[in-house]
């Protein structure tokens, strides 16, 4: 039988390297891209495992011809968009360019696939942070739920949520989004908190440093593992109807609920070394996050395999080896 082709933009970030492995395991050939950067050294770190099986090339979601050339080349069967200025923080920093990658890459994107394989399934990454401070009156954010972003990436996310259902809907395209939650792992990056959080704090135990500095800690997120997120992804956009899902665990936890669960694993007081410190603070915060993923769950019999304890425990574990090696 042939075999399926994936495409993914973003392959060498945390999701990407997740979903390229799965896509392998179900026997896909899989390709994608990654952007030039001047150190090439530690691009594909998260691919090293899978380097000679999958298909890499440079590439940019902002250059319209490497899309083009690509899906015209390769005729995928899946497009994956996971590409983004993905740091909500350091979109206010830079929020031309992340709406530029994360709003207009996307029509990008969907111009090239609509021109050249428009018979192939098309995946957006959506984000929670879409949802703002909006909050159903039962705590949770859903699929139905208004999006009224709070950060410049918010709301670049938010123009591409919208304009693949449009896409959907105008083209009678198989386009689907998958609006996940925060989503974590050893292979985030770590100037997220959760990596953040857990590597200064391997590093404390260690004897090598004896401070983190964080920002607000009373904001609430929903986070979950990457691969548990992936298997979503998968399911979602081989569903015969092009539908979006939220993905999500339905547990909440505070940016301080979550340090001290680390710093007390490794037997550590928080209160000796954690800081505040403003530059890590955002112009709006958005402060909390709970998802209710009932619909995926229903249709698909998706269940995270991870919980908060294990995902924390593996990234931890992660950590302390790393140092030891
Ligand atoms: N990054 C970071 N660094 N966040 C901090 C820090 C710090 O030093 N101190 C406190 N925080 C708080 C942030 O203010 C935020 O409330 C929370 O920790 C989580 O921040 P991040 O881990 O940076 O994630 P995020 O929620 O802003 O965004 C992530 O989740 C989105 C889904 O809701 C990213 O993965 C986005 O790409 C994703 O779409």
């Amino acid at each position: 039988m042939k075999k399926r082709k994936a495409f993914i933009t973003g392959i060498n970030g945390q999701d990407g390297s997740y979903l390229s492995e799965l896509l392998l395991n179900k026997g896909y050939e899989v390709y994608g891209i990654v952007r030039r950067n001047s150190v090439p050294e530690n691009q594909s770190n998260r691919l090293e495992n899978i380097d000679n099986k999958i298909n890499v090339e440079y590439g940019d979601v902002l250059d319209q011809s490497c899309l083009s050339k690509n899906l015209s080349l390769i005729k995928p069967d899946e497009i994956y968009n996971l590409a983004a200025q993905s740091h909500v923080r350091i979109s206010f920093d830079i929020p031309q360019f992340t709406a530029q990658t994360n709003a207009l890459g996307v029509l990008n994107l969907l111009e090239a696939y609509r021109l050249n394989c428009p018979n192939a399934k098309f995946y957006q990454a959506s984000s929670s942070e879409m949802f703002g401070n909006s909050v159903d009156e039962d705590g949770f954010q859903r699929e139905t739920t208004p999006l009224t972003p709070v950060s410049p990436y918010g709301c670049a996310k938010v123009f591409g949520y919208n304009i693949t259902r449009n896409y959907r809907k105008s083209y009678k395209l198989h386009i689907v989004n998958g609006i996940l939650f925060n989503h974590e792992s050893p292979r985030r990056g770590s100037n997220f908190v959760t990596n953040k959080v857990v590597k200064t704090a391997v590093q404390i135990k260690l004897g090598m440093t004896n401070r983190l500095e964080l920002g607000n800690m009373d904001s609430y997120r929903d986070w979950g593992h990457s691969k548990d997120y992936v298997r979503a992804m998968h399911l979602i956009i081989n569903n015969d109807n092009p539908e979006d899902y939220v993905v999500s665990t339905g547990v909440t936890h505070s940016v301080r609920d979550m340090t001290n669960y680390v710093f007390k694993k490794l037997d550590l007081n928080p209160d000796t070394f954690i800081f505040q410190n403003s530059k890590y603070l955002r112009p709006e915060e958005l402060k909390y996050l709970k998802g209710d993923s009932s619909r995926l769950r229903e249709k698909f019999n998706w269940e995270p395999e991870y919980t908060f304890e294990t995902l924390l425990d593996e990234m931890i574990d992660f950590w302390l080896d790393n140092y030891k090696k």
